[in-house]
């Protein structure tokens, strides 16, 4: 019988139940989520097939251990008792890295020290041998999670967190994370048809769209994954994994458009798709997205964008005025379709919406990098 591992991975806040509908899509496992996480259990191939093809999460993670603690003490012995032989080759390096949130009488550091210790004292004891820890470019690392009095312990088997999906050759200043992308296009219900980003930067949700269309695996683009290094890797079956999922992709052409008033994003957004093997499936188009005329002759049945949030104080009546020119040009322009849009500037969209009468289908809180947001679906 196939071995089954507790696995867990990391989402952007706000997207969690797109993250586990998609792991169930690609893995068939059942899924639990809290803040950030979604649990699951499945066989090893479930690892390589997250991080080769899914699009909404950041990380997945082998689970070790969770529970409840007091104090340091606790956490120390339970990070003690788990086996590490199974994992850890005895010439690798480690290092523990730690998140909290709380507020606790010690540090972060002072818990990646103590649970650092820990793995070294249960080695040892196992085998009489020494890990060495690397804190830089550690083969392996072992993420520790403490949200008041419950921690979480896992190994990440990824690495460099998924939504550096690393085809980007230029780096647009306000782009939008690529798993955040990938939930937009799934809030959209996107699943091919004509698409446009009228407000699209460095071309990050078309080329979302165009990967998802192609079912464009990001081994592709990423070459490095921490889990080569662990003792649990396969190379027959990460080889089988990879091969299914290239005789899955296809290079068919999709109707998706990109437009933006700025000459240098559009040449960016170009690059970018270039880079990302989909330059021959997007349009590009410079032009002012709230004007009816710059959208002559783009077709489109789902618009997905990211504004300018227009975030400093003195900006934001003016970000109201536009976001009111931007739903009334599309209202007119493309009546009846659905268009997803995430901003911080909350107020402001739902008051041009109030004033342009389209209609808000959903809406749900996301954090954007460290920024509250929001991300709308609603109806032209
Ligand atoms: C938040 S950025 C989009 C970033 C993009 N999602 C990415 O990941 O690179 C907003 C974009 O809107 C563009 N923009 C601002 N006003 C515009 C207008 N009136 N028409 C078209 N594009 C506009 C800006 O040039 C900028 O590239």
């Amino acid at each position: 019988m196939t071995e089954k591992y507790k696995w867990f991975a990391s989402t952007p806040i706000g997207i969690e139940d797109i993250g586990a509908q998609e792991i169930n899509e690609i893995t068939g496992c059942s899924t639990t989520i809290e803040m950030g996480k979604i649990f699951f259990e499945g066989p090893l191939d479930a690892m390589y097939l997250l991080n080769y093809y899914a699009r909404t999460i950041n990380r997945v993670y082998l689970s070790l251990a969770r529970g409840v603690f007091n104090d340091l003490r606790d956490i120390y012995h339970e990070a003690k008792s788990i086996d590490y032989t199974t994992i850890i080759p005895a010439e690798s390096t480690f290092a523990v890295r730690c998140e909290r949130a709380g507020s606790h009488e010690f540090t972060s550091l002072d818990v990646a020290r103590v649970v650092g210790q820990a793995v070294i004292d249960s080695y040892y004891e196992a085998t009489g041998r020494r890990l060495k820890v690397n804190l830089e470019t550690p083969d392996v690392e072992i993420h520790v999670f403490i949200r008041d009095n419950d921690f979480l312990i896992g190994v990440n088997t990824t690495g460099e967190a998924l939504h550096k999906r690393k085809y980007r050759v230029f780096d647009h200043p306000a782009a939008l994370k690529t798993t955040l992308a990938a939930a937009m296009l799934r809030i959209a219900g996107y699943n091919g048809e004509p698409l446009l980003d009228p407000l699209c930067g460095g071309g990050t949700i078309v080329i979302e769209a165009a990967h998802k269309s192609r079912k464009t695996p990001i081994f592709l683009f990423r070459k490095e994954y921490l889990f080569s290094k662990l003792k649990i890797h396969d190379s027959l079956l990460e080889d089988l994994v990879k091969k299914k999922l290239l005789s899955e992709m296809n290079r068919d052409l999709y109707e998706i458009t990109c437009m933006d008033i700025s000459v240098k994003s559009i040449e960016g957004a170009r690059r970018n798709a270039e880079s990302a093997l989909v330059l021959d499936t997007i349009k590009f188009k410079i032009g002012d997205a709230a004007r009816i005329e710059s959208y002559t002759g783009v077709e489109a049945e789902l618009i997905v964008t990211n504004p300018p949030y227009g975030i400093r104080s003195h900006n934001l009546k003016k970000i109201e005025g536009f976001y009111k020119d931007l739903l009334k040009t599309w209202r007119d322009r493309y009546p009846g379709i659905k268009a997803v849009v995430i901003t911080a500037s909350t107020k402001q969209f739902e008051n041009a919406v109030l004033a342009t009468n389209v209609e808000i289908k959903s809406t749900r809180f996301v954090m954007h990098g460290g920024l509250p947001a929001r991300i709308y679906l609603v109806k032209t």
